[in-house]
């Protein structure tokens, strides 16, 4: 695909603003860069589970959006991530795309860490909610949500997201939508989910 770009803008595509990385132990959790995302499609590809995008798509992430998109750095492999960006028309909102922790790095709480970290950064403060679909058999995905919604005092309900037959021809379990809400934090969190796990 070429690149579209106007006289006054310069000759690569641009990136986000640097949010501030924050190391914690070996890892670094810092924004993504363009430089991330040949390894975010391999750390999707190694996932399994997770839909594999092209790189192109995560490069778009790595630019565009670099300043919700999260990458844990452990040496010089990636371990991690979080894909997100602010949907049109819920600007206070994030949709969470995709996130990740690699095999090696899992049941540590780096996948917690990984969306605290992006929703206390900079260029999210105004943040109240994020969203993101969960097939139901992903059990690991959901936990890792209802941790997050308990560590933000926040309600959690789950509404309809996308269902098989929007995916068409493909084989697609329903993605049902979390809702992930601290305008308005309870003091008992409040889970409330209807999948099957
Ligand atoms: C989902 C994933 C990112 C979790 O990463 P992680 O670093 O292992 O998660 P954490 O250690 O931060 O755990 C967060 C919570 O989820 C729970 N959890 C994590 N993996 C779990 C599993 N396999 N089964 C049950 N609960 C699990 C943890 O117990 C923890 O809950 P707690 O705070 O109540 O104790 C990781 O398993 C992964 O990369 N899976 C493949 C990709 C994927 O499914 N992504 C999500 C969809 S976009």
């Amino acid at each position: 695909m070429s690149e579209l770009r106007t006289a006054s803008e310069s000759k690569t595509v641009p990136e986000s603003p640097r949010n501030s990385p924050v190391r914690e132990g070996s890892i670094l959790l810092r924004s993504a860069r363009r430089s991330d995302a040949a390894a975010i499609e391999q750390l999707v590809s190694r996932s399994g589970v997770l839909d594999h995008n092209s790189c192109y798509a995560y490069l778009l992430l790595c630019t565009h959006f670099a300043d919700s998109c999260v990458v844990a750095e452990r040496g010089d492999a990636i371990v991690g991530f979080v894909t997100a960006y602010r949907p049109p028309g819920r600007p206070r909102s994030l949709f969470v795309w995709q996130v990740a922790v690699d095999a090696s790095a899992r049941g540590q709480g780096l996948g917690l860490r990984l969306l605290k970290h992006l929703v206390t950064q900079p260029t999210c403060q105004d943040i109240v909610a994020i969203q993101a679909t969960v097939s139901p058999s992903n059990l690991a995905s959901r936990r890792l949500f209802e941790s997050f919604a308990r560590h933000q005092r926040a309600r959690c309900v789950e509404e309809t997201g996308f269902e098989p037959a929007d995916f068409g021809k493909d084989s697609h379990e329903a993605e049902p939508l979390l809702v992930i809400d601290w305008s308005a934090p309870t003091p008992t969190p409040h889970v409330s989910f209807t999948g099957k796990s």
